[in-house]
C-alpha cells in the first residue's frame, strides 16, 4: 500500500550483494546470457565471505548519503538467498563461507538508524529446477530460455508453493518490512504468477508495506530503470540507477557517474515528483568500495544543505516555467527552484502569477532580491519574475532558490496575446 514516507523520501540506497561480487561478473545474468557457464558462475559462492560485514556503518554511511530507506537484494535471480532459508538449500549460510543470515544484522541496523527497510526479492529464480521446467521441454534449449509458454503445471505449482514460502519467510522473520521490492516478473503473466493472490498474501503478512511494479500489474508504484523519464510516469514512481554501470561489484567497472552528475539527476528526480533508488555494490567481504562512499557522502553534503526543497516536497512545475527542476511544498505555497549551471547575476520564473512574499537561498538563509518586468495591465500574461542572485552567495553545487508565495501556486500556461 502507498505511503506518505515513501512519497517525502526522495532518496533511497539499492544495495546489489551477490556471490557475483567474488568475480565481478554481472549480477546473474552472467551465466543467463553465457558469459560464464553455470557451474563457474555458482563456483564463486566459495569465495563469498561476508567478513568484514558492518550492516551498522551501511546504515550510517547512508544517513550520512541524505537517503531515508535502503533496499537490499535477498535474493537475485541466481536464487542464493542472503538468509537462512528452509525452502530449499540455496543461501549464503549453506553454500558459502559467510555461513550465516545476513539479513537480520541488515534490518535491525537499518531500522536503528531511523531509516525505512526494504527488501529486494526476484521472483523468477534461475537455479530452481521447477522454476525452469516451464520454460522449455525441449532438452537441448538453453535451461535459461525463457517467455516459453507452461507446460508442465506440476512443477510450476510446486515452484510457486517455493516461491510463496520464501515470500512468507522473508516476511514473517524480519519484523516490519517497509518496501518490498520485486524484480524478475517479466517471464510470466498475471495469472500464472497468481499476482493477485500473491499481493491479497502481502497485504496479510505486511500490511503497511509499500510494493513496487514488478508484480505484473498489481504493485503501487513504478520503476523506470536507468534512464531518467522526460515525462514522469502517472502517479508515485522511483527512478532506479546505478552509480556506475554495474548492478553488482565489478571491480572492472570504473564509468562511476560524477558527484555533479548524480546530484544534478538526483534534482531532475525530484523535480518530476520521482523518488531516486542510487545502487551502489558491496564486495565479497561486505565493504563498501572507497569510491561509493566518497560519492554517497558528496551527494549527502548537498542533501543536508538543501533538505527544505527536498524531503516532503512535490512534483515542481510543468517544463518552460524555469529552466531547471523545481518541487513545491505539499500545500503549494512554497516553489523551489534548482539553478543547476549557477547563476549569471539573476534567473527567472515565467508565467507565475502569485505574488512572492519572500525569497531566499535554501542552504544559506540569504535573502535575494526579487522585481517583476513585463507583461501589462490588459493582458492575463503575468511579467517575468527575476531574482538577483550574487555570486558569492551561491551554492558550490546547485544553488537551491526559495520562493514563499502569497498564495497556493497559480501559473499561467497559455500562448500569450496581441
Ligand atoms: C533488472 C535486472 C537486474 C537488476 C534490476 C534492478 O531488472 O534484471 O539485474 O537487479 O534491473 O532494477
Amino acid at each position: 500500500m502507498m505511503q506518505d514516507w515513501f512519497l517525502d523520501a526522495k532518496l533511497g540506497i539499492f544495495i546489489h550483494w551477490g556471490i557475483y561480487a567474488v568475480d565481478g561478473t554481472t549480477e546473474s545474468w552472467a551465466f543467463f546470457n553465457g558469459d560464464v557457464d553455470y557451474d563457474t558462475y555458482m563456483n564463486q559462492r566459495h569465495g563469498f565471505t561476508a567478513a568484514k560485514y558492518d550492516p551498522e556503518s551501511w546504515a550510517n554511511l547512508f544517513r550520512r548519503a541524505g537517503a531515508r530507506y535502503a533496499v537490499l537484494t535477498t535474493k537475485h535471480h541466481d536464487g542464493i538467498a542472503l538468509w537462512d532459508t528452509q525452502a530449499n538449500d540455496l543461501s549464503v549460510v549453506k553454500q558459502t563461507p559467510a555461513g550465516r543470515d545476513l539479513i537480520a544484522p541488515y534490518a535491525e541496523s537499518i531500522r536503528n538508524a531511523g531509516l525505512k527497510l526494504g527488501f529486494y526479492f526476484s521472483h523468477l529464480d534461475w537455479s530452481h529446477p521447477d522454476y525452469a521446467s516451464i520454460a522449455s521441454d525441449d532438452p537441448n534449449a538453453s535451461r535459461f530460455a525463457h517467455c516459453m509458454p507452461p507446460s508442465d503445471l506440476a512443477k510450476w505449482e510446486r515452484f510457486l508453493a517455493f516461491h510463496r514460502a520464501q515470500l512468507h519467510e522473508l516476511c514473517t522473520q524480519f519484523g516490519d518490512v517497509d518496501l518490498l521490492w520485486f524484480d524478475g516478473d517479466w517471464e510470466r503473466d498475471a495469472q500464472t504468477w497468481r499476482m493477485k493472490e500473491l499481493r491479497n498474501q502481502l497485504e496479510e503478512w505486511q500490511p503497511n508495506a509499500v510494493l513496487n511494479s514488478r508484480l505484473v500489474g498489481y504493485g503501487d508504484y513504478a520503476t523506470p530503470e536507468q534512464g531518467l523519464p522526460i515525462n514522469p510516469p502517472d502517479g508515485p514512481w522511483e527512478f532506479c540507477m546505478t552509480i556506475n554501470d554495474n548492478w553488482g561489484w565489478r571491480p572492472s567497472d570504473t564509468n562511476y557517474k560524477s558527484g555533479r552528475m548524480l546530484l544534478r539527476l538526483f534534482a531532475e528526480t525530484i523535480g518530476l515528483g520521482g523518488n531516486l533508488l542510487l545502487d551502489i555494490t558491496p564486495m565479497a567481504d561486505g565493504v563498501i568500495p572507497e569510491i561509493q562512499i566518497g560519492l554517497l557522502e558528496r551527494l549527502g553534503a548537498w542533501i543536508h544543505r538543501n533538505a527544505a526543497a527536498i524531503y516532503g516536497t512535490r512534483r515542481g512545475i510543468p517544463h518552460g516555467h524555469f529552466h531547471g527542476p523545481t518541487t513545491l511544498s505539499k500545500d503549494g505555497r512554497t516553489l523551489f527552484l534548482f539553478c543547476l549551471d549557477g547563476i549569471r547575476e539573476q534567473t527567472c520564473v515565467r508565467g507565475l502569477r502569485t505574488e512572492v512574499n519572500r525569497a531566499s537561498l535554501v542552504s544559506t538563509g540569504q535573502e535575494v532580491h526579487t522585481y517583476r518586468n513585463g507583461g501589462a495591465g490588459w493582458s492575463e500574461v503575468p511579467g517575468v519574475l527575476w531574482i538577483d542572485v550574487p555570486v558569492e552567495g551561491q551554492d558550490p553545487d546547485i544553488t537551491v532558490i526559495r520562493l514563499d508565495l502569497a498564495e497556493p501556486i497559480d501559473l499561467y500556461e497559455g500562448a500569450g496575446r496581441t
